[in-house]
């Protein structure tokens, strides 16, 4: 019986449906650190971690079994991806699974930030009727700047021209722009027009202090700036000179250059105690609904690549989409991506008599991926054939 082991908490859902499709699934609450988790890893082929679970090249390298691995969370820079796919293990994530409710955190933000709930909410709590409408506004008619216009950058586009905004957006490659939205040349451009200016880039290295004191001084007088993508990506204490100088009209930050580890940890940061500013422990993300839809996103993943070895969407391994085989095997061969490889999985096919039904190539970097559907079973010997190949990375025989 294939094994699961399932950490960090995992949405139910996850081991409903790894149970239903046949696993035997363990899970645990917390993480693991590296020496625990080697021998949590004894005999399972599946593992389901979080963010806070570091799977090392020597933890994938001591787990022989192990055939694939779910990030139950967008991020997988705590997995060793490039040794994991070396070893033929398939890691999925959930690429797309709380965008909605980064979305709607960020359209309760600039409206909070517009009508300055969050002083007027402060005062209140501190015995203060301050009934006023001055400073506050409606979002209706202004001008959304949205930089970085990927999957949480189009959806919030659309749902705030919902809202009556106006949509500006910067994408540093070409993008549809959605609606009526307009697409900005430069950073720039957009910092002149924008009312509002949200940061949903990734994280890729290069975006490393994209908004610094130059950045925040371009922006119109009384603007509002969110940041809900990475903490490096701003310069914090440039944010705070730009709210204590009255430049700009109010900020909200879910995701900081040093987050605490844990859960109750302390948090310390140069924009605590600023007028007009959200601060929220980076939970952009984090709602019942995102972890739900989640958990059933990559045991969907896991369970399909165990079952037909596909590996749509997989951050590792080429890509390819199969359904169940409709012939009577499925060899699914990942292998060195080396000239001839190919022809030589088929010359040893058709040394030992095997009719192919249909087949399958993908390659991704220095990998190939070869799926092939076979008419009738396998005679001895073929298996034994590809598995000695030099090329072979990971032989799988599905029936
Ligand atoms: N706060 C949270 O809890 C939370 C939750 C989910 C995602 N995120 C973060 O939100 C960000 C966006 O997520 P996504 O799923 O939309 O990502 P995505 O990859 O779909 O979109 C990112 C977009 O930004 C563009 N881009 C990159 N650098 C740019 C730059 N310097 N200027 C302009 N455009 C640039 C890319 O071309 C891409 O279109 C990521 O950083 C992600 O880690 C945060």
């Amino acid at each position: 019986m294939l094994r699961a082991l399932l950490l960090e908490n995992l949405h139910p859902h996850a081991r409903t449906i790894l149970e239903s499709s046949g696993f035997e699934v363990e899970t645990r609450t917390g993480a693991l650190d590296e020496s625990e988790l080697i021998d949590a890893l004894d005999g399972v082929h599946l593992l389901g971690i979080r963010s806070k679970t570091n799977v090392t090249a020597k933890v994938l390298e001591s787990a022989p079994s192990l055939m694939t691995l779910g990030a139950f969370c967008i991020g997988t820079n705590q997995i060793d991806l490039r040794t994991a796919a070396e070893r033929g293990v398939a890691t999925f994530n959930a690429p797309f699974q709380n965008t909605r409710s980064v979305v709607e955190i960020a359209l309760a933000e600039i409206i909070a930030l517009t009508r300055r709930l969050t002083d007027r909410n402060a005062e209140m709590h501190a015995g203060v009727w301050n009934k006023s409408a001055e400073g506050a506004h409606e979002v209706r008619g202004r001008t959304l700047g949205i930089v970085g216009y990927g999957n949480i950058g189009t959806q919030l586009s659309v749902v705030a021209e919902s809202l009556g905004m106006s949509v500006a957006f910067y994408n540093t490659s070409e993008k549809l722009a959605l609606g009526n939205a307009r697409r900005m040349g430069s950073l720039e451009e957009l910092l002149e027009v924008a009312d509002v200016v949200t940061l949903h880039v990734d994280g890729r290295k290069g975006n490393a202090g994209l908004f610094g004191a130059e950045q925040f001084a371009r922006m119109k007088p009384g603007a509002l700036f969110l940041n809900l993508s990475r903490g490096f990506v701003i310069d914090t204490g440039a944010l705070r000179e730009a709210i204590l100088s009255g430049h700009l009209g109010g900020a909200s930050i879910d995701v900081f250059p040093h987050e605490p580890k844990r859960k109750g940890d302390p948090f310390e940061s140069d924009l605590r105690g600023l007028p007009n500013v959200i601060l929220t422990p980076h939970i952009g993300g984090s709602t019942e609904e995102a972890q739900e839809a989640i958990g059933t996103f990559v045991a969907n993943k896991l369970r399909d690549y165990v079952a037909t070895g596909s590996t749509t969407l997989s951050v590792n391994l080429p890509n390819l989409a199969l359904e169940q085989t409709t012939g009577v095997a499925r060899i699914a061969h990942l292998h060195r991506n080396t000239p001839g490889v190919l022809a030589a999985v088929n010359n040893t096919l058709a040394q030992h008599g095997v009719n192919i039904e249909g087949q399958l190539l993908a390659t991704r970097g220095e990998l190939g991926y070869v799926v092939t559907d076979i008419g009738s079973p396998l005679p001895d010997g073929v298996t034994e054939a590809l598995a000695a190949m030099d090329q072979t990375v990971r032989l799988r025989v599905l029936a």
